[in-house]
């Protein structure tokens, strides 16, 4: 990432608002699937910077980057991802297809894959995609719960490039209870490190976000060990 890059992030315009009509798609989708969806407004543009920063980091600059983004909704990590790689490989993974209709229409010859991150090794076989850069995830809570969202943190790390990352973000004030604190251990048991932000308190709800890296192969102990 050069200085021109970082620069036309911060001033990129689909990456520094947030829109009417994302907001009502998303309060409308919040009523009908309060759980999948798990917020009534978009994330804010600093949550979204928060979250693609591993991209601005990367060591690995001589071919555009793999990027997976798990729950993209209207988009608002999408369009901080794309001011940000212009150039990169793009796959968005949305169950719901009112976002998925609402994101091809904001972003036209997107890369959306309409159905459940569980999806995710076989769209990436399918595609015959090398080894992911990033994965960012919006995905709730309810994606994480019992053995498949064990399996989703472990298809998530066998994606990843070994000096790729995922990041995730959770709200500051459900961190603590016990679905966030096994969404953590969970982290910890298929990354050999797992790193917390600050809070963003320019979000409604304010949230942190976790950005794990060194992915573990599959049968390391620590994996195993719970
Ligand atoms: C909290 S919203 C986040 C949306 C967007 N990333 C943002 O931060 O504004 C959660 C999104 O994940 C999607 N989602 C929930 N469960 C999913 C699943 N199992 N697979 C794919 N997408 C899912 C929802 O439909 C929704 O778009």
């Amino acid at each position: 990432m050069n200085s021109h890059e970082r620069s036309s992030l911060a001033v990129h315009p689909a990456a520094g608002t947030t829109r009417s009509s994302d907001m009502q798609v998303f309060l409308k989708e919040f009523l009908r699937a309060p759980v999948r969806t798990a917020s009534v407004v978009p994330s804010s543009p600093a949550l979204a910077e928060r979250m693609i920063a591993p991209l601005l980091g990367r060591s690995q600059v001589d071919r555009p980057p793999v990027v997976v983004e798990l729950g993209p909704g209207t988009g608002a990590f999408t369009a901080a991802l794309q001011a940000a790689a212009p150039g990169m490989r793009y796959l968005g993974v949305e169950v719901n297809p009112a976002m998925a209709d609402h994101l091809a229409a904001r972003f036209p010859g997107i890369d959306l894959l309409r159905g459940p991150a569980s999806e995710l090794s076989d769209a990436l076989s399918q595609r015959g995609l090398p080894a992911v850069d990033l994965v960012v995830s919006g995905l709730p809570w309810q994606a994480f719960a019992g053995q498949a969202g064990t399996e989703l943190v472990s298809a998530i790390a066998a994606s990843l490039a070994p000096s790729g990352a995922y990041t995730q973000f959770t709200y500051t004030w459900t961190r603590w209870a016990p679905p966030g604190r096994r969404q953590h251990r969970t982290l910890r048991q298929h990354f050999g490190r797992v790193d917390l932000s600050s809070t963003v308190w320019a979000n409604l709800p304010p949230a942190v976000v976790y950005t794990a890296t060194r992915p573990l192969p599959v049968d390391d102990p620590a994996a195993a060990a719970g």
